[in-house]
C-alpha cells in the first residue's frame, strides 16, 4: 500500500434508532485496489457506502475519502468519487443521453468520453428513455454515470445486479483496467465468482461488523475442503474422524466423504490402508468459503 489510502474509516458506526446497522468499522482501501465488501442480506454494506457518500450520517467514528473528510468535504468528495447506489433510478422520460448530460453538468465535467466508451462496451443504447429500458440496461446506465467524471475512486453497490454474463465480463475488465491505472474500487456484491475474479481483497461484514479482511485466497485457503473415497468394502467413519483438521465425516456404504481443513496427506495415508478404489476432491471457491465462514461464525455466535 503506497501513499494516501483512497478510503480510510475509523470506528465507523451507524444506528437507525435503536437498531445498530454498522459498528466500529475500520476499513482501508488503497489506490489501485479493488476491494469487495461481502456479507449476508442486512449485514450493513449499503449503509457503509451511503455513509461514505454522506447520504446518511454516521452515529460514531469518521471516514476519509481521497484524503477528504466524508462529511465536511462532501461536495469535493462528490466531484472526485463515483457512486452507483443500490437503487439507481432517474426520471423515466429522460433518455440515457439526457441523464449523462445532466450528471455532467452537475459535476462540472462536460467531457463525456469515458461515459460513451463504457456505454459502448456495454452495448447500452443511450437514446431510449429510462422508463423503457430493461432492468439490466438501467443498471448499465447507473454504472456509466458512476464513471462519467473520471473519478479517482468509485463506490459500487451491487454493480452487476441484473447483468448478463457478457456485461459482467465488460464490468470485470473495466474495473481491472481502472484499478491498474490507479483508481480505487469499493464494491458490494453477492456475485461471488465475479468478486473472486475481480477483487484484490475482500472484507466480510456480519451484523454490521467487519469480521474478516484479506485476500481471496486467504479466505478460500481457510475454508473446508472436501474429499470422497470409494472403498472396496464399507469403512467406518471413525477411521477418519480423529485425524487432524477433519471436521465432518459421512460414511455411506463403501463411500466416505470427509470435510477438512489443511493438508490432505494424512487422510490419503489412512485411506490407502483400506483398499480405496477411487478418490475425488473438491477445492472451495469463494462462494463455498463465504458460506462456510458465515455458517461457522453463526454457530459460534449462538
Ligand atoms: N432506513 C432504515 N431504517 C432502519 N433500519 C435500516 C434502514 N436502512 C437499513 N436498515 C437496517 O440496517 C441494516 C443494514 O442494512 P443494509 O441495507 O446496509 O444491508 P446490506 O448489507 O446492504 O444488505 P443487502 O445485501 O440486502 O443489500 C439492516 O438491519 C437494515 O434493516
Ligand atoms: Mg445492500
Amino acid at each position: 500500500m503506497t501513499g494516501r489510502p483512497a478510503i480510510e474509516t475509523s470506528g465507523l458506526g451507524k444506528d437507525y434508532g435503536r437498531r445498530r446497522a454498522v459498528s466500529v468499522v475500520d476499513l482501508r482501501v488503497a489506490a489501485g485496489e479493488v476491494f469487495g465488501l461481502l456479507g449476508p442480506n442486512g449485514a450493513g454494506k449499503t449503509t457503509i457506502l451511503r455513509v461514505l457518500m454522506d447520504l446518511i450520517r454516521p452515529t460514531a467514528g469518521r471516514a476519509r475519502l481521497l484524503g477528504l473528510d466524508a462529511r465536511r468535504d462532501s461536495v469535493a468528495v462528490r466531484s472526485k468519487v463515483g457512486y452507483l447506489p443500490a437503487d439507481f433510478a432517474v426520471y423515466p422520460e429522460l433518455t440515457g443521453h439526457e441523464v449523462l448530460r445532466l450528471c455532467a453538468g452537475l459535476r462540472g465535467h462536460p467531457d463525456l468520453a469515458t461515459a460513451h466508451d463504457l456505454a459502448h462496451r456495454l452495448e447500452l443504447e443511450l437514446d431510449r428513455p429510462w422508463g423503457e429500458l430493461s432492468r439490466g440496461n438501467r443498471q448499465k446506465l447507473g454504472l456509466v454515470q458512476a464513471f462519467l467524471h473520471d473519478p479517482e475512486l468509485v463506490l459500487l453497490d451491487e454493480p452487476s445486479s441484473g447483468f448478463d454474463p457478457l456485461a459482467q465480463r465488460v464490468l470485470h475488465d473495466w474495473l481491472r483496467a481502472y484499478a491498474d491505472r490507479g483508481g480505487a474500487v469499493l464494491l458490494s456484491s453477492h456475485a461471488l465468482s465475479e468478486v473472486e475474479r475481480t477483487a484484490d481483497r475482500i472484507g466480510v461484514l456480519l451484523d454490521g461488523r467487519l469480521e474478516l479482511v484479506g485476500r481471496v485466497d486467504e479466505l478460500t485457503g481457510a475454508a473446508l475442503r472436501e474429499v470422497e473415497f470409494s472403498f472396496a468394502t464399507p469403512v467406518p467413519a471413525a477411521v477418519f474422524e480423529d485425524l487432524p483438521g477433519v471436521r465432518e465425516v459421512t460414511a455411506t456404504g463403501a463411500t466416505v466423504r470427509c470435510r477438512f481443513t489443511g493438508p490432505v496427506a494424512e487422510l490419503l495415508r489412512v485411506a490407502a490402508d483400506h483398499d480405496p478404489r477411487s478418490v475425488t476432491g473438491h477445492e472451495p471457491d469463494l462462494e463455498d468459503a463465504f458460506v462456510d465462514y458465515v455458517e461457522r461464525h453463526r454457530t459460534h455466535a449462538h
